[in-house]
C-alpha cells in the first residue's frame, strides 16, 4: 500500500464512520485558539476539521507528496491557518508545541502500518505538556472464529484433490493472514485483549495477548481480531464485526486444526507482528488451551521455499 496511490485517499474519505468519528472527536476537543499538528495528514481532511473547530493554527504534515494535493484543497475551501510541511525523513520542525496532535494512523489490526514509532516521536517532539491526543488510547479485542466454513475452504487438500497427495503442503492453506469482514454469527463471544495509552506509550507493542473461557464447548477455527480508537473522551471509534463496517475490516488468523475448548478451561491468544530489514511485515499467532501451545505464522514457509 502507498499513500501515493490517490485510490488509498478515495478509500478512507469514503469511510464515513472512520472521518465523521474524528470530525465529532475534533469538534469536542479543539477550541478556539488552539495550535493543532495534523500527523499524517494525508488530503488535509482532519486539518480542515481543526480549522473549522476554531483553532489558530495547524500544522499539517506528510511525508507523501498528497500534501502539495492537501495545500491546494485547504486553499479552494478559504482555509489560511494551515500550514503543510513536506516531511522526508524522520524528524520535522515546527515553530512551537502544539495544544492537540490528531493523527489517523491505525493500519489493519492497528500495526500494520508501523506508524505508531513516528507517531510517539512527532508526540514527545511537539506536543506540549499536557497536551491532547486524539486518538488517545487503542485496545484490541477478538474472537474465535467458529464457522466451520472457513476451515473447510482452506482444508481442500484433505480431498485429495485431482486423486494428487498434497499433504506435504497441506498446512501452507493455512499460513496466511486474512483481511476481511465477518458477521458476530461466524464467531464465539468476543474477548478483549490489551490496550494501550497513546499519550504515555514509549514503544509500540511486541505482541498482543489476551484469555477468556465460555461458559459452554467451542470448536475454534482461527481468530478474528479487531480494534477501536478512543478519540476522545466521548468519542469511540470501533472496528468489531458487530459495529457499523469500516475499511479496516477484520484480520483474521487460521488455525490449521480445529481448536476444541471445553467448558471453562482457560484459553490464551497471543499476536505478534514480524518485521525483518527487506520483507514485507508478516505476523506469528497462536492459541493455548488445555496446556497445549499452537504457534502459526505466515513466512515460515516462504522461507522454506526459497531455501530449496
Ligand atoms: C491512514 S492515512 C491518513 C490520512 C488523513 N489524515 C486522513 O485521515 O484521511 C496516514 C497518512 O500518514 C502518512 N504517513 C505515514 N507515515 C508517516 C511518517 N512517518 N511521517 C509523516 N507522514 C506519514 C501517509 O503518507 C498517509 O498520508
Amino acid at each position: 500500500m502507498s499513500y501515493d496511490d490517490f485510490s488509498e485517499h478515495v478509500i478512507m474519505l469514503q469511510d464515513s464512520v472512520r472521518t465523521l468519528a474524528y470530525e465529532r472527536a475534533i469538534r469536542e476537543v479543539v477550541r478556539p485558539g488552539m495550535t493543532v499538528l495534523d500527523f499524517g495528514c494525508g488530503t488535509g481532511v482532519l486539518s480542515l476539521f481543526a480549522a473549522r473547530a476554531g483553532a489558530e493554527r495547524v500544522y499539517a504534515v506528510d511525508k507523501a507528496a498528497i500534501v502539495h494535493a492537501a495545500e491546494a484543497i485547504a486553499r479552494r475551501n478559504g482555509c489560511k491557518q494551515i500550514s503543510f510541511i513536506r516531511t522526508e525523513g524522520e524528524g520535522f520542525t515546527l515553530p512551537e508545541k502544539v495544544d492537540v496532535l490528531v493523527s489517523e494512523w491505525m493500519g489493519i489490526f492497528v500495526l500494520r502500518e508501523n506508524m505508531m514509532p513516528a507517531l510517539l516521536s512527532a508526540r514527545d517532539a511537539h506536543l506540549r505538556p499536557g497536551g491532547v491526543m486524539i486518538p488517545r488510547a487503542v485496545g484490541w479485542s477478538c474472537a474465535f472464529i467458529i464457522d466451520e466454513a472457513f476451515y473447510r475452504e482452506r482444508a481442500f487438500f484433505d480431498d485429495r484433490p485431482y486423486g494428487i497427495d498434497f499433504s506435504l503442503v497441506r498446512d501452507w492453506a493455512f499460513a496466511d493472514v486474512q483481511w476481511r469482514s465477518l458477521t458476530p454469527s461466524q464467531l464465539s463471544i468476543a474477548f478483549p485483549l490489551q490496550s494501550l495509552d497513546i499519550a504515555a506509550a514509549q514503544r509500540e507493542p511486541d505482541c498482543i495477548q489476551g484469555a477468556t473461557s465460555f461458559p459452554h464447548p467451542v470448536t475454534a477455527y482461527g481468530i478474528c481480531g479487531w480494534f477501536d480508537a478512543q478519540l476522545s473522551e466521548g468519542e469511540k471509534l470501533d472496528t468489531s464485526p458487530s459495529a457499523p463496517p469500516t475499511h479496516w475490516k477484520q484480520l483474521l488468523f487460521p488455525f490449521a486444526r480445529p481448536v476444541v475448548l471445553a467448558a471453562d478451561d482457560k484459553v490464551s491468544v497471543d499476536i505478534r507482528p514480524v518485521r525483518a530489514e527487506g520483507r514485507r511485515m508478516s505476523w506469528r499467532w497462536s492459541v493455548k488451551a488445555a496446556r497445549e501451545t499452537v504457534w502459526y505464522d505466515d513466512f515460515s514457509y516462504r522461507a522454506h521455499l526459497l531455501t530449496k
